[in-house]
């Protein structure tokens, strides 16, 4: 990993374990991928070979660093949806500070909006936003996943009642295998096996 994207990942993994420490809310938080869960992201994209990623809830950037490092070891591209516009410009700087901006388009909305427009195959989806909302970006994305994509939920055992609905609805979808593991604050990851 080059110095300037290792550099930034751990300024921001710094500033979240801080941050945690001094029990601000959430909100006034930059809330973080955990570290070991976005490893586990960085190498299932790697490993899938996923070109075209969608992120949903880039906050300032952490994950979408991660992601935006599998896109550029793979030849892919991350796209990255964040509803709240002074986030995303904070997660353009890091983006910048890592040197990965050719690998990140960062479109600022809600993503149940600014994704319907969009209608390329995905081959790896994340999402990291409202927990009430993570059906529903799902559901957008949907159409657009081939056999063999990706879906990576955070969040999975943290707000496990919160995501229960959700969990409920992938593990018995007709079209996804689906597992809850064990990792940072749970993830829910789901491979779609047929159309
Ligand atoms: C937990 S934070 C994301 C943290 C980020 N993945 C990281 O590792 O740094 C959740 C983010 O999702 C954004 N968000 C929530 N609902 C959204 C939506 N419907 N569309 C786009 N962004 C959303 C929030 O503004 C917030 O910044």
């Amino acid at each position: 990993m080059q110095q300037q994207v290792f550099n930034t990942l751990t300024e921001l993994e710094m500033r979240d374990a801080q941050e945690r420490q001094q029990g601000l809310p959430g909100s006034q938080r930059i809330q973080a991928l955990h570290p070991d869960s976005a490893k586990f992201l960085y190498i299932t994209a790697l490993g899938s070979k996923a070109k075209n990623i969608i992120e949903v809830g880039a906050g300032r950037g952490y994950s979408t660093i991660w992601l935006a490092l599998a896109a550029q070891a793979g030849g892919g591209h991350v796209t990255t949806c964040e509803l709240d516009p002074a986030r995303a410009e904070e997660a353009q700087l890091y983006l910048n500070k890592a040197g990965l901006t050719d690998y990140v388009t960062i479109l600022v909305g809600d993503a149940r909006e600014t994704l319907r427009a969009q209608q390329n195959p995905v081959d790896l989806l994340f999402i990291d936003a409202n927990k009430d909302q993570y059906e529903t970006c799902f559901d957008v994305v949907y159409k657009r996943l081939g056999v063999g994509s990706v879906i990576v939920a955070d969040n999975a055992t943290s707000h496990a009642d919160e995501l229960l609905d959700y969990i409920m609805y992938v593990q018995n979808h007709p079209h996804l295998e689906s597992a809850t593991i064990l990792i940072g604050r749970g993830l829910e990851v789901s491979v779609k096996t047929s159309v």
